[in-house]
């Protein structure tokens, strides 16, 4: 299933978009959004796809493309050379995650604030100002919350991650006000089924329940099952980014911030769809050990949205989580065992 088949294009290509960057673009995200992209409507007047990232960028697919040229090292430091020159549209993914935030408050600040605040002085300085994408997270919420989070609800984060994130959409909100950027942050869901290794995420188990028992190795569930969650899968949450990118200033509006469709969910149910999918061996290789700091942070974030303003713009979420599990058994075949 490809993208054109989630989503029509939002709306009829606006910039006569030439060169990209993807920070973040050897990550998780950042390498399934370069991929998605280069197959989207925009690949048509694309040049130059940038993937900057303090890591090597590992996907082959990519690293033989044409059009992809990889970029590895500090953001702040590659910002001091010729990163921007020619850019006409930033997607700003690269992060620090919320495990690492919480457990220290430096390298949170210097990864996602100083590292956003430098992008956008950065962008201050071209002469024209490019496109920006910002990564931003359910973790914006937190505290006293409605039971359903719309899109006027005011973040009120919980942890120093979502504390992050909220800072740098103000900071984008006000660069795009005074037109040093076209700035507009899209809140993610929770992306699941991450490939690979587990990440220090406090939100890594939602992967780990599913990816380690396709793979034939056991998982532990850090929070008790009845925790509601939301959730998104690497393809919606990749072409929510390019939709948000794709849509017109005035279609976006001066609400910088917008919440992306997922899926609500308990943990219970996100076992039930491995079951229904691989089977009772693989759903009892997962046991309950209950990790006070996951739950804390996890049972803090908000798992009801009304998405009302992303789907005005023709954005959906995954149905089930049956469709979340069978993506990336397509996605990632050589990481599931056979049944
Ligand atoms: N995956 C999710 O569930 C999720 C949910 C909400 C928001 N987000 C956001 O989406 C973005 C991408 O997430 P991901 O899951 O791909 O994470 P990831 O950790 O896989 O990727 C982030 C990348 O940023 C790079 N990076 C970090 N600091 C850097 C720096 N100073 N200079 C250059 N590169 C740097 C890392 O090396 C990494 O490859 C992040 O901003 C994250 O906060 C992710």
């Amino acid at each position: 299933m490809g993208y054109a088949s989630l989503y029509p294009s939002v709306s009829s290509v606006t910039l006569n978009v030439m060169k990209i960057l993807i920070t973040g673009g050897a990550g998780f995200l950042g390498v399934g959004l370069a991929g998605e992209f280069l197959n989207s409507e925009q690949n048509q007047i694309l040049t130059e796809l940038v993937l900057a990232d303090i890591a090597p960028l590992r996907d082959s697919v990519l690293a033989a493309d044409k059009r992809v040229r990889s970029v590895t090292g500090d953001l702040r430091g590659l910002l001091k050379g010729d990163l921007l020159n020619g850019v006409d549209g930033i997607f700003h993914l690269a992060a620090a995650v919320s495990g690492e935030c919480e457990a220290d408050i430096d390298a949170g600040m210097r990864a996602n604030l100083d590292t956003t605040r430098a992008l956008l002085d950065a962008c201050r300085a071209l002469a024209k100002p490019p496109r920006l994408v910002f990564s931003s997270s359910l973790a914006v919420y937190g505290g006293e919350m409605p039971d359903v989070i719309a899109d006027t609800t005011l973040p009120m984060p919980q942890n120093s991650y979502g504390a992050q994130k909220f800072i740098c959409e103000q900071l984008i909100a006000d660069y795009t006000r005074k037109g040093y950027v076209d700035g507009r942050s899209v809140r993610l869901p929770t992306v699941t089924v991450r490939p690979g290794k587990p990440n220090k995420a406090a939100s890594g188990f939602m992967s780990g329940i599913i990816r380690e028992p396709l793979a034939g190795v056991d998982a532990v569930c850090p929070v008790d099952p009845q925790t509601g969650v939301w959730v998104t899968s690497p393809r919606y949450a990749a072409r929510g980014l390019i939709a948000a990118f794709e849509t017109p200033p005035e279609k976006w509006g001066s609400r910088i911030a917008m919440n992306l469709p997922g899926l609500s969910v308990r943990v219970s149910e996100m076992l039930a769809a491995l079951k229904n999918c691989a089977g009772e061996k693989a759903a009892a290789r997962v046991r309950v050990e209950i990790d006070d700091t996951i739950s804390r942070i996890v049972g803090g974030w908000p798992w009801r949205f009304d998405t009302a303003r992303a789907r005005a713009l023709g954005l959906t979420g995954p149905a089930a989580m049956d469709d979340i599990v069978a993506e990336y058994r397509a996605d990632y075949p050589q990481a599931v065992q056979a049944r």
